[in-house]
């Protein structure tokens, strides 16, 4: 069976800035993957390669068997991307937004309102459905960018910092949906720098500082590599990393 993501020395360097360097990762299908790291560590850089837009400047990725960069037809349609700033139809109701996405996908008319309106109402949006997406929180921007990436039901879905902007109510909903398409054989590949929110939510975790993966493994693997008294997700990461208390202070030039 082919792997969801293959990273082969991923690089990508912007001019002298070297964003991500040399990454080597395997996910498999169903895993729930949680990519953290600083700001500027090199997330955002990794699912735009991941997800075919941008190119390497060394390396390869595989996603579903395809090499990303040829951005076959295939490949972005076995493929769902919820960015970090979501583009949306500020002028269509978000019922209107998520048919047009279907359309993009040619997804059959037959049962495509039923099944928009059930990914609605999964989301919690059922009561903004008719209403148009300028009005909308940023939490419902998350959640409507989520409804619209796994729309044409994915194989592989990347979100970058999927929960900022979200309540714990719609954190959880949000997670829950996730865990649903996992349990369904897609694989979930999110970024965060909320390490709360990553540790309740993911089966396995990479850690990713200034463009370097410096380990991946479950919780009980990344125990065992840092030194004892580290409980959680956010002591280890700080050993890991060793950026001090201000894990929020970017490390470098950030585009978030
Ligand atoms: N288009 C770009 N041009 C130049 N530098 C960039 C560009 N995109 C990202 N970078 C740099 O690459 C590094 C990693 O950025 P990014 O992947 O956005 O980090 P993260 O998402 O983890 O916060 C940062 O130093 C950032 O300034
Ligand atoms: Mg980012």
């Amino acid at each position: 069976m082919t792997h969801a993501i293959v990273c082969d020395g991923l690089t990508k360097r912007f001019g002298a800035v070297s964003a991500l360097n040399g990454l080597d990762l395997t996910i498999a299908y169903g895993e729930l993957f949680g990519f953290l790291g600083p700001n500027g560590a090199g997330k955002t850089t990794t699912i735009k390669l991941l997800t075919g837009l941008l190119r390497p400047s060394s390396g390869t990725a595989t996603v579903c068997g395809y090499p990303i960069a040829l951005r076959s037809k295939e490949a972005l349609r076995s493929i769902g991307y919820v960015p970090d700033n979501p583009y949306l139809y500020e002028k269509l109701t978000g019922r209107e937004f998520l048919s047009f996405v279907g359309d993009l996908y040619s997804l059959p008319l037959g049962g495509r309102a039923a099944r928009i309106d059930g990914i609605l109402e999964r989301l919690g949006l059922e009561e903004k459905r008719d209403e148009l997406i300028q009005s909308y929180s940023r939490g419902m921007r998350q959640k409507i960018a989520l409804a619209a990436a796994m729309l044409h039901q994915p194989s592989v879905v990347f979100l970058d910092e999927p929960t900022v902007g979200l309540d714990p109510k719609s954190a959880r909903m949000m997670k829950d949906v996730l865990r649903e398409m996992c349990s369904d054989g897609a694989a979930v590949f999110v970024s965060t720098h909320i390490l709360d929110v990553a540790e309740r939510m993911c089966d396995r975790f990479g850690i990713v500082n200034m463009g370097k993966l410096i380990t991946t493994g479950t919780m009980a693997d990344l125990r065992i590599l840092t030194s004892s008294g580290a409980a959680n997700l956010e002591d280890i990461f700080l050993q890991l990393t060793e950026v001090g208390p201000g894990i929020s202070q970017p490390l470098g030039d950030s585009t978030d």
